[in-house]
């Protein structure tokens, strides 16, 4: 079993690579691993804080889609007296222009395939 020392040596290679964006987490203090998004350039902040929007984004998109397909109102409030379009074409991807670098680079990462663009349309990427 001359091997066993080898063996041993590659798996904690292997757990090493494994477990890097863990360890990169715990180093630079933040909470959990996102894979590099591409941020709006012009706009400071989202439709709701940014917390909420990375853990509830999709609550909010159900909430938009009831609200106008169930009760016909197509836009809300905004805090400054203003009135956004509750519209994930116009305005979720108004803002964050590329589906791809947003939206996309997030959820292969994550694993996830929203199943919307079988019906909504997405904006021509510049
Ligand atoms: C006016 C521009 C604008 C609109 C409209 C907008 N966003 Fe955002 N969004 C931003 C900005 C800017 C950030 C980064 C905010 C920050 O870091 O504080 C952000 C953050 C996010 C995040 C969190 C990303 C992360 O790395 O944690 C998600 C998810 C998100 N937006 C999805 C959406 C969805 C879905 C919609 C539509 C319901 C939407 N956004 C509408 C500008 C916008
Ligand atoms: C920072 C990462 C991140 C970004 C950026 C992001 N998402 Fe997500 N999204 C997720 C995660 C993680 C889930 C799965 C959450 C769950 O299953 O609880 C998800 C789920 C969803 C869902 C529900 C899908 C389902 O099948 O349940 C929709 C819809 C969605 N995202 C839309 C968007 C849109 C539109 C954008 C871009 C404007 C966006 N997301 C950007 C991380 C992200
Ligand atoms: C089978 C087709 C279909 C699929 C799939 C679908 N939608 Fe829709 N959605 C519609 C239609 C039709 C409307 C009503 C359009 C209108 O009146 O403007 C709508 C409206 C909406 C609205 C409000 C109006 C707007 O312009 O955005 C939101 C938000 C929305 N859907 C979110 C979603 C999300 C999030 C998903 C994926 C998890 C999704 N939809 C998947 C057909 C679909």
């Amino acid at each position: 079993m001359h091997d066993a020392g080898k063996v041993t040596i590659g798996l904690v290679i292997f757990l090493a690579l494994v477990s890097a964006p863990f360890w990169y987490n715990l180093s630079s203090g933040r909470a959990s691993y996102t894979p590099e998004v591409e941020y709006p350039k012009d706009a400071e902040s989202c439709v709701r804080d940014s917390a909420y929007m990375a853990a509830h984004h999709m609550d909010l998109l159900d909430e938009w889609r009831d609200q106008v397909i169930r009760d016909g109102q197509r836009f809300e409030e905004t805090p400054d007296g203003g009135r956004r379009e509750c519209s994930l074409t116009n305005t979720c991807l108004g803002c964050h222009v590329s589906k791809e670098k947003f939206c996309d680079r997030c959820h292969l990462y994550m694993g996830v395939e929203p199943y919307c663009w079988e019906c909504h349309i997405i904006p021509e990427e510049l």
